[in-house]
């Protein structure tokens, strides 16, 4: 965005012409080897590679025969395949099992089909082209009724199309609003929807990249300042394929601390030591649950990373273990900007040991943050991210297994908000200047951190969170959404934004809870943390100069359901750390749009104010202020709102009634949720598993539910436990079987509750082939089975 009319210079205009693009023109030749295609060009070069059946690989290069070197993005390695090529006068055909790609020759153009014969990417007239700037552009036919998620973290409605969307990670502390595309995280890559079924395109470039699904009706394009062009496509069908397509490229989130998925607390910043007690004795006295509280700038010792400030902080490592033992985790923020001063030891080393960003003559880049004058490791050297991570220990030695990155975009404190883009980065051996590479540096300092951690935990799982990222951020680290601020509208956002980062292959993310900027009140922190409860990452947050929003901070009717909701997350934890699990293998997301679960409902398409947590469950939070109602759209199906048991018909638009003290909760019919107890942590035993079973006549109900010790990698190997709840229901007649699939971990639930809703008091249920006698009706509506788990471990039998 850009102030004043000078944005609009008619010089400015911007279009195919202007830009002075050349087309890549005719194939003059081409080589076949394996699972790659090689073509030579009028006006560049272009390869084609078989990752799977159901991805390939595209590369341009205007200058000279691509490179088959990735990103730091990509994890995975072509599998050998058998790919069939056919040729005609006009055109050569590739075909994988999934995949067929129609090469026109003349001009060279690309036409991609599934299995099915459904065309899913096809290049507009103007194809692939590139300019004397170094800008590469790929043009594609956009279809009347194609619909376009994912982008990573961008504001605006679920669905992208009419949007044009710049991925350049940038510090934006105001406005969060629709002009503002360019935000903290870049993830070049989306999903389509067409007539129902899903493709997904995945651009790895790590310079500016630029996605237009709005200038034109009948074509979209997505373009980089420099670089190649090098993108794949993803075949789906199903939007869950493409998710599970793009993450075998990108990599699997890897299954969290448990810790990590309970209330969190923060604040710009909880300045001393004693604040800090003062603060988890607040907890403690109201009964509030608490995971972990973050330490923010103020920590440190003149915002010296690996510092603490020793008058605020005397001693950090008791307070650590204090704080564990009421099962709190502490976690300290990390910036990557190393305070310039000859007399502190990780200056002195980044200096002496040459492993700061640097020009091309060598000279050190500096630039203002949070310290002043500071120099900025360059993570695009392995040896340096290795240095980086190790100096962790400084924490872990602490007791300390969570870290925050943030200004890692990087942002500096200049009229650019970022460092130099003439910086030439080290890159393992391959230097490149900060324009090529931007993207991907604050994914690089996640990556030293992580891995710098993981080494130094002792087998426990680290947690880490960051505002920037890139493609594959997911394997190192949770994402929040940056400098939010109270007001409504940035909760409304914070739903799309956060489905849309789920539908980018990152499950783990969530806003400030209650806005971190401006003022917050009680209605709206309340409102919020009901959201809360359901996203993936749940941390309360707010800056410096705002009112406290600790959940007691606007009085007893606010703090009393704000405690509810927060208790209720730790309920739902059993239901959420399974699909957390899901998430981990699939690269599905956790909070999920309704789109993902019913892309042929129209309805869905670009349904912002509601979201899924799995198939099951959807929530329909309330998102304006005193209001006490709220239109809720059921897909097709039967759905049992939570809250009162009462049924509603699907496939339509609800009016629903939410007081203050109600989150709009629906169960699918025909489903099974389970849940826990209320703890004050979840270091706390979890003593009884109550297991919802939602009934429904000749559709079997199915619940996976996964367990294990919920902070080492020993599930790795095995150690953890895995059963199925199946209920089926036919003429009068419930069958409920639990199938414990694996049972190297032993949970440490002493029973199970089974609660049957919505059946009749006569209806006989049946345990695995036997009946129970311990049935207790609850309500009307509603029975009870308690089993003893060493039961569930030979009901089988
Ligand atoms: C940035 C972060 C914010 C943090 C502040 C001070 O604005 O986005 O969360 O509190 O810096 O470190």
């Amino acid at each position: 965005m850009q102030d004043g009319s000078f944005a609009i210079l008619p010089e400015k205009e911007s279009n195919f012409e202007n830009k002075n693009y050349k087309r890549i023109g005719a194939l003059l030749s081409y080589t076949f080897e394996k699972n790659s295609l090689e073509i030579t060009g009028e006006n560049g070069y272009l390869s084609l590679l078989f990752y799977r059946d159901d991805i390939v690989r595209i590369i341009m290069n205007p200058n000279t025969f691509p490179s088959r070197q990735t990103s730091l993005a990509v994890v995975m390695e072509p599998d050998q395949l058998n790919i069939i090529i056919t040729e005609n006068k006009d055109e050569i055909l590739l075909k994988s099992n999934k995949l067929s790609i129609k090469i026109n020759k003349q001009p060279l153009l690309l036409s991609i089909s599934d299995d099915n014969g459904r065309v899913i990417v096809e290049d507009a007239p103007n194809g692939m082209a590139s300019n004397k700037q170094k800008e590469v552009i790929c043009f594609k036919k956009m279809e009347a009724d194609d619909h376009f998620y994912g982008f990573g973290e961008k504001t605006s409605f679920l669905d992208k199309r009419g949007e044009k969307m710049t991925m350049w990670n940038t510090d934006i502390y105001a406005p969060h609003n629709p002009e503002i595309d360019a935000l903290y995280q870049s993830i070049p890559y989306f999903l389509t929807i067409r007539q129902g079924k899903a493709h997904g395109i995945f651009l790895d470039n790590t310079s500016k990249t630029v996605f237009d699904m709005k200038t034109s009706n009948e074509d979209y394009f997505f373009k980089a300042d420099t670089g190649q062009l090098d993108y794949y496509v993803f075949a789906g069908p199903k939007p869950k394929d493409v998710l599970e397509q793009y993450t075998a490229i990108t990599g699997k989130m890897p299954l969290p601390p448990k810790w990590a998925l309970g209330y969190h607390q923060s604040r710009y910043s909880y300045k001393n030591e004693q604040e800090v007690r003062e603060l988890v004795q607040n907890f403690k006295d109201r009964d509030i649950p608490l995971d972990a509280i973050y330490l923010d700038i103020h920590y440190m010792d003149g915002y010296r990373v690996f510092t603490f400030d020793e008058d605020r902080f005397p001693n950090p490592r008791q307070l650590v273990q204090d704080l564990k033992e009421e099962g709190i985790h502490v976690v300290p923020i990390v910036d990557p900007g190393v305070k310039e001063d000859p007399e502190y030891f990780v200056y002195q080393e980044g200096i002496r040991n040459n492993q700061f960003c640097k020009y091309l003559d060598g000279q050190v880049y500096h630039g203002d943050v949070w310290p002043g004058n500071s120099a900025f490791p360059d993570f695009t050297s392995e040896k340096i991210r290795k240095w980086w991570g190790e100096n962790h220990n400084f924490y872990t030695d602490l007791g300390i297994e969570g870290i925050w990155n943030d200004m890692n975009e990087p942002s500096v404190f200049n009229e650019t908000k970022t460092m130099d883009v003439k910086v030439m980065h080290e890159n393992d051996g391959d230097p490149k200047t900060h324009r090529e590479l931007h993207n991907i540096y604050g994914m690089l300092m996640g990556k030293a951190t992580y891995e710098g951690l993981k080494q130094n935990l002792n087998g426990n799982r680290p947690f880490l969170l960051t505002r920037a990222g890139y493609a594959g951020v997911q394997r190192y680290a949770t994402v929040w959404t940056g400098d939010n601020r109270s007001f409504w509208e940035h909760l409304q956002m914070a739903l799309p934004m956060c489905m849309n980062l789920g539908m980018s292959g990152i499950p783990f993310c969530g806003p400030d809870v209650g806005g971190f900027a401006h003022d917050s009140n009680g209605q709206l922190l309340t409102r919020w943390t009901q959201f809360g409860t359901f996203t993936p990452y749940f941390r309360n947050h707010c800056e410096l100069n705002s009112v406290h929003q600790e959940p007691w901070s606007f009085g007893e009717e606010y703090e009393n359901i704000i405690k509810k909701y927060i208790q209720e997350r730790y309920v739902w934890l059993p239901y959420i750390y399974t699909l957390f699990q899901e998430a981990s293998i699939l690269g599905v997301p956790v909070m999920r749009p309704l789109v993902m679960e019913y892309p042929n409902d129209e309805n869905t398409l670009n349904l912002s104010d509601q979201f899924m947590i799995g198939s099951d469950l959807l929530i329909a939070p309330i998102l304006t202020p005193d209001t006490y109602h709220r239109v809720v759209y059921l897909p097709k199906g039967n759905w049992i709102n939570y809250w009162t048991n009462e049924e509603l018909k699907g496939g339509k638009h609800h009016l629903v009634e939410a007081a203050i003290d109600i989150l709009p909760i629906f169960v699918k019919k025909g489903s099974i949720i389970t849940q826990g107890t209320v703890k004050s942590s979840t270091e706390a035993k979890e003593r009884k598993l109550t297991v919802h079973v939602y009934p429904e006549e000749e559709k079997p109900s199915i619940f996976r539910y996964y367990e294990d010790d919920g902070q080492s990698f020993a599930y790795e190997n095995g150690d953890y436990f895995e059963c199925v709840f199946k209920a089926s229901l036919k003429e009068r007649s419930l069958d409920i079987t639990v199938d414990v699939e694996h049972s190297q971990y032993q949970p440490e639930w002493e029973e199970i509750e089974i609660l049957i809703h919505g059946v009749d008091s006569d209806m006989n249920n049946i345990l695995n082939g036997k009946i129970q006698d311990g049935i207790e009706h609850v309500t009307d509506e509603t029975t009870r089975i308690i089993i003893a788990s060493q039961n569930i471990f030979t009901v089988n039998n």
